[in-house]
């Protein structure tokens, strides 16, 4: 009879645990931004320079040779650039580019190039 006593106030205890590991796994989840396409339009005044969404190549000081990222896999892009800010790639500047991005910023801006020219109102 004492044992019930003590499983009986655990078995609620149990399901809160539960609940608490399910929130939990939710907020992590959470913090991987969802990319706003419109929000990253804003951001992208320091990409366009060098990756400049139409026709994908910079004419300015000269054709160099930086790779297309319109339309590229959101999620490609966001590594990519996460790669460059913890140092796993090594290309001076779009390390110092990449250090400056939050990762909302880089899933915004992920969320811009990826959807591609046509799919986000064009100025
Ligand atoms: C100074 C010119 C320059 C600017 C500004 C610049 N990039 Fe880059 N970016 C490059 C070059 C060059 C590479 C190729 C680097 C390499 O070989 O790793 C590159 C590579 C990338 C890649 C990897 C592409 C791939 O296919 O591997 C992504 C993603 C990227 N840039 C996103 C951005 C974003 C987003 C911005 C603005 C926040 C930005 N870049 C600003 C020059 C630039």
């Amino acid at each position: 009879m004492k044992l019930h006593a003590v499983h009986l106030p655990l078995l609620p205890l149990g399901r809160l645990g539960m609940a608490a590991a399910m929130l939990i796994s939710v907020a992590a989840w959470a913090q991987t931004p969802a990319g706003d396409a419109a929000a990253g339009r804003q951001k992208n005044s320091m990409c366009v320079g060098c990756h400049g969404i139409d026709g994908y190549k910079t004419a300015f000081p000269e054709v160099y040779n930086v790779p297309k990222i319109g339309g590229q896999h959101p999620a490609y892009i966001v590594k990519a650039l996460q790669a460059y800010k913890s140092g796993d790639r090594n290309h001076p500047s779009m390390k110092g580019i990449a250090a400056t991005l939050s990762d909302k910023d880089m899933a915004d801006l992920a969320a811009y190039y990826g959807a591609g020219p046509g799919k986000v109102a064009s100025k």
